[in-house]
């Protein structure tokens, strides 16, 4: 099929690459010019497991190419994909300006025949007020939602593995375009779920925000775990047997971040809001993750002898691991806080230290982390990058203190214990060495016993 992609972000350039690959011809379009000329020469400027190779291949193949000029993308389309931005306002609304923006300069060049399909996630009603706003310029193309449910770090393996798609389409012709366009995907089993546009818009927000609520709650049994010395582990693990709960998304942290998770509750919540049917459990989680980010900065403080004087290692930044995205990461609320009181932070992430660097000058980024955690007083592990190669051993020796709070549950306990590391992790109890760092069987002391 002949297919246009309006905005070549995270979402419109990895669909796009992806239904060139299938052997449609694709064609990105970007205002940005000097995007458009990067992605010519095949530099991708996202970091996405197996992106880059996909597109070069697809360009090489003559299936997707990019340009800046609407008219020349769309005007053969068959399918013409909006993937734009839909950021937050400041009353936790989405903000519709890109999408509508987009609309309004489609609409010369859009051929009749011509399914627009919004991809970009936006509130129950957009997809028929797109309608209204296209027939506002005498057109009078069908509209269809096809919201995505691709993960960062693993986009292009869920679009060729979804575990359903949905197509919102209120009108035959759309439903009946979008059927061709996932006709491959139906045939080896994946459901692909026909609704309206509003109930596949709803089905986006809800979707997202049960899997937040499911990292919420178990965040909350983990402090619970933390009280009466239970393991959030195995709680979580015996839970998420139960078929009817499911055992993903049920991994205890620092509080859920990235583009979309905290920005679909808080829009759910304004929507709810403004149509009066209030979602008093998702408005609590977007308190409860704001506040549990919060509260782990403060962990880190009250374990500290004298903060002030403290440098802290931070081993990952990104909002969760294989990616180089740090919005809404819990770094990004803990780490201003660590430094407000004088704390020295010295970070590492594989992926991050550039952007890292833009959102927190005051930090001592490092390419490597055992020059991170170089006289550090404590490390955290913030994010999970295989940190669990790590020579622990070496970074104890690395270490002035010997703290390690594992806010992931990434590491191996037993091999921090014997390198001498008290390991502080989420849901389960503080563990402390059997041996102090460094020390000989001759200066051995109950370390249980010392207060902290
Ligand atoms: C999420 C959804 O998973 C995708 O289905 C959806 O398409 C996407 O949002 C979107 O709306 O575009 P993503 O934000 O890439 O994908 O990341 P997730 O893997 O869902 O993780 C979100 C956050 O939850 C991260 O901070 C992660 O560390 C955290 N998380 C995840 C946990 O703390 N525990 C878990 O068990 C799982």
């Amino acid at each position: 099929m002949d297919i246009a992609i309006v905005g070549t972000g995270y979402v419109g350039l990895t669909t796009g690459a992806c239904l060139a690959s299938m052997g449609h011809s694709v064609r990105c379009v970007d205002n940005d010019a000097g995007k458009i000329e990067r992605l010519r020469r095949g530099d991708v400027p996202i970091f996405e497991v197996g992106l880059d190779d996909l597109v070069l291949a697809t360009q090489h193949a003559g299936k997707l190419c990019f340009t800046a000029n609407l008219a020349e993308g769309i005007r053969q389309a068959e399918i013409v994909f909006i993937c734009v931005g839909t950021p937050t306002k400041d009353d936790g609304c989405v903000d519709l300006s890109f999408v509508e923006k987009a609309i309004d300069e489609i609409a010369p060049f859009i051929a009749n025949s011509s399914v627009v399909v919004l991809k970009s996630t936006v509130p129950a009603g957009s997809a028929r007020m797109i309608k209204a706003r296209l027939a506002r310029h005498d057109r009078y193309n069908p509209v269809a939602s096809n919201p995505e449910f691709l993960r960062e770090g693993s986009a292009v393996s869920d679009f060729f593995n979804p575990d359903r798609i949905i197509v919102g389409a209120d009108e035959g012709a759309a439903a009946q375009t979008l059927s061709r366009l996932y006709g491959s995907f139906a045939a080896r089993g994946v459901p692909v779920l026909t609704t309206s546009t509003v109930n596949a818009e709803l089905c986006k927000y809800a979707s997202n925000a049960f899997l937040a609520l499911k990292i919420g709650f178990i965040n909350e049994v983990a402090d619970l775990c933390e009280q009466v010395d239970g393991d959030i582990s195995e709680v979580s693990a015996c839970v998420g047997h139960d078929k009817r709960i499911g055992g993903s998304f049920l991994s205890p942290g620092p509080g859920f971040g990235g583009s979309c998770f905290p920005k679909d509750a808080r829009a759910l919540v304004a929507l709810g809001r403004r149509l009066g049917a209030n979602q008093t459990l998702v408005e609590r989680l977007v308190h409860s993750n704001e506040q549990r980010k919060k509260r782990l900065a403060h962990r880190i403080l009250q374990e500290l002898d004298k903060p002030s004087v403290s440098t802290v290692a931070i081993l990952g930044t990104a909002f969760k691991a294989g990616t180089d995205d740090m919005r809404e990461a819990a770094a990004l609320t803990i780490l201003p806080i660590l430094l407000e009181r004088g704390i020295t932070i010295k970070a590492h992430d594989p992926q991050c230290s550039h952007t890292g660097a833009k959102l927190l000058p005051d930090v001592l980024w490092r390419d490597d982390p055992y020059a991170a955690v170089a006289n550090a007083d404590a490390a955290v592990v913030l994010t999970e990058p295989d940190y669990h190669s790590l020579d622990l051993r070496r970074v104890a020796s690395l270490m002035r203190g010997d703290l390690l709070f594992d806010f992931r549950n990434h590491l191996n306990g037993d091999k921090v214990l014997a390198a001498g590391l008290r390991h502080l992790g989420i849901g389960r109890p503080c563990r402390l060495p059997s041996a102090p760092k460094g020390a000989t069987a001759g200066d051995w002391r109950d370390i249980a016993a010392a207060p902290y």
